[in-house]
């Protein structure tokens, strides 16, 4: 019995993306934008997420419904109902007004519409009418946006939460390593979202910029000035957004020895590249168990490549 419904968005861009981690949360692909499942995810995990309803009733009349609204114990003043359209075109959008009005009428207590204290939603999906409590996203963690350091090259914000979630499968109870943190755009989001994650970077100058990225936000993970070949602990999970380069020869090298490295201490690695690394992957023995592709663009020119390995 599905007792979640999740509404998603996603830029075209970032498509293929979202649908991988879906499939990570989810354990199966999710074809549409809105979808029911049995299993309750923070609303705030993914970037993806806009939206969670907790199906509280659901009713073929839209009068049966209300009904057992009102029969429910509903006397607390500071409520707001809300129309969430399951599929666009939704054949109910037009009435929202009117649809929310009358389930507002299934209450005892006040409404709040500027300031409410519990936001319910209701929609309609394949005859059937579905009302439960309404949980945004409260999309806090873009404050990182104005993170003191960049680097032209970092990841942006969807991809480093997007990509912790598809190496733990939203289990933050999972201790995960970013080999190769740079200025530690993945490690701010890993520390917003309640994991274990720690950073290693070789370079001194930008393992400094992820310490001062991480003390800005009051967040107290360590960041290693390591090579990635000196990191001994064992982790359940690898993020490894590979250096970029002029792909030369030597760079392809060094490329491998850290996706060595990064099997060698972890369970589960995600890797990125801006290069298809696939048969070199396979080359070095780990097990492909999914891919994508994210571009940074809409203009879909600039690629990144991703592979979850185990193995
Ligand atoms: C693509 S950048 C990572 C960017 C990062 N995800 C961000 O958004 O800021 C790759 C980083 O790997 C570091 N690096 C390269 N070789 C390394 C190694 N052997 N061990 C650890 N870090 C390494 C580079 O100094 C560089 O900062």
């Amino acid at each position: 019995m599905a007792q979640y419904i999740y509404f998603i968005n996603y830029q075209d861009s970032e498509a293929e993306l979202c649908a991988l981690e879906m499939r990570a949360l989810f354990n199966r692909p999710i074809e549409n934008k809105a979808f029911f499942s049995e299993l309750r995810i923070d609303e705030s995990l993914s970037p993806y997420f806009k939206s969670r309803l907790e199906i509280l009733h659901e009713a073929t009349e839209l009068e049966e419904l209300i009904q057992m609204i009102s029969y429910s114990d509903n006397k607390e003043d500071g409520f707001m109902v809300k129309y969430v359209p399951f599929i666009k075109p939704d054949p109910m959008e037009k009435k929202r007004r009117e649809i929310t009005k009358a389930v507002g009428y299934g209450f005892e207590g006040l409404p709040s519409f500027d300031t409410p204290k519990i936001i319910y939603g209701i929609t309609f999906y394949e005859g059937k009418w579905y009302f439960g409590i309404l949980a945004y996203n409260t999309m806090l963690w873009k404050k990182h946006m104005s993170k003191p350091n960049s680097y032209s090259s970092s990841l942006g914000l969807n991809t480093a939460k997007a990509i912790l979630n598809v190496a733990t499968r939203g289990d933050t109870s999972k201790k995960i390593i970013d080999p190769c943190c740079g200025v530690g755009t993945v490690l701010l989001e890993g520390h917003y979202s309640g994991y274990d994650i720690t950073g290693c970077e070789i370079n001194y100058k930008v393992a400094m910029k992820a310490r001062a990225n991480l003390k800005h936000y009051g967040y107290k993970g360590r960041v290693f000035q390591n090579d990635i070949k000196d990191m001994d602990k064992y982790y359940d999970a690898a993020v490894v957004d590979l250096p970029y380069g002029n792909f030369s020869k030597s760079e392809e090298v060094d490329m491998m020895d850290i996706i060595h490295h990064a099997a060698r201490i972890s369970k589960r690695q995600v890797l990125i590249s801006s290069i298809d690394l696939t048969d070199k992957i396979l080359e070095e023995g780990l097990v492909i168990v999914d891919r994508s592709v994210v571009y940074k663009n809409r203009s879909k020119r600039f690629a990144r490549y991703i592979w979850v390995c185990e193995g």
